[in-house]
């Protein structure tokens, strides 16, 4: 069985996400998406909140799990025994981060190899951090991120 880790923040998740994580599905048995707990004091959505979100938009995808995880990825792969770690690159300016990171990892845990996937052109400038600035100005958020998670979206930015 062909196990891959979709590894971030989801802080919150995009339509880049999601399209990665439904042709992920196509390649592998299943993807496990992998939610960061620490990701800094100003993340909009609580670890309970993101991986809800997630599971939300996934329900209908097959072979999805949604996990949150701390501490180092490779520790958390092996617990569920995946040895490909699956990330998205948008644009070339990820490319030097996301080297250096499976580089890293690769270091780690050499059976650990890192599968990019060039996100969807329509997606490539998505980022949750761009949503979160158009969200925080009332900005228009659909085409950004799934329709079901914008009320929750927009009912966190007013509670702030
Ligand atoms: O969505 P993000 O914030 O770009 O995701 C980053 C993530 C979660 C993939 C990365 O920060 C991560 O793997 N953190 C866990 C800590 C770790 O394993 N670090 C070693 C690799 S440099």
């Amino acid at each position: 069985m062909r196990t891959a880790v979709y590894p971030g923040s989801f802080d919150p998740i995009t339509l880049g996400h999601l399209d990665v994580i439904s042709r992920g599905v196509k390649v592998f048995d299943k993807i496990i998406v992998g939610v960061l707990v620490n990701v800094d004091k100003t993340s909009l959505f609580n670890i309970d909140e993101r991986v809800e979100l997630i599971k939300r938009v996934t329900r209908m995808i097959p072979n999805v799990e949604v996990v949150s995880f701390e501490g180092l990825l490779i520790d958390f792969m092996k617990e569920y025994d995946a040895n490909v770690i699956l990330k998205g690159l948008r644009a070339f300016s990820d490319f030097e981060y996301e080297f250096q990171m499976a580089l890293m990892n690769n270091k780690l845990q050499p059976e650990i190899e890192t599968l990019f996937m060039m996100t969807s052109a329509q997606y490539s400038y998505l980022s949750s951090t761009a949503v979160k600035q158009v969200a925080k100005f009332r900005g228009e958020l659909k085409g950004l991120v799934p329709d079901m998670v914008i009320p929750d979206i927009i009912n966190k930015i007013n509670q702030k």
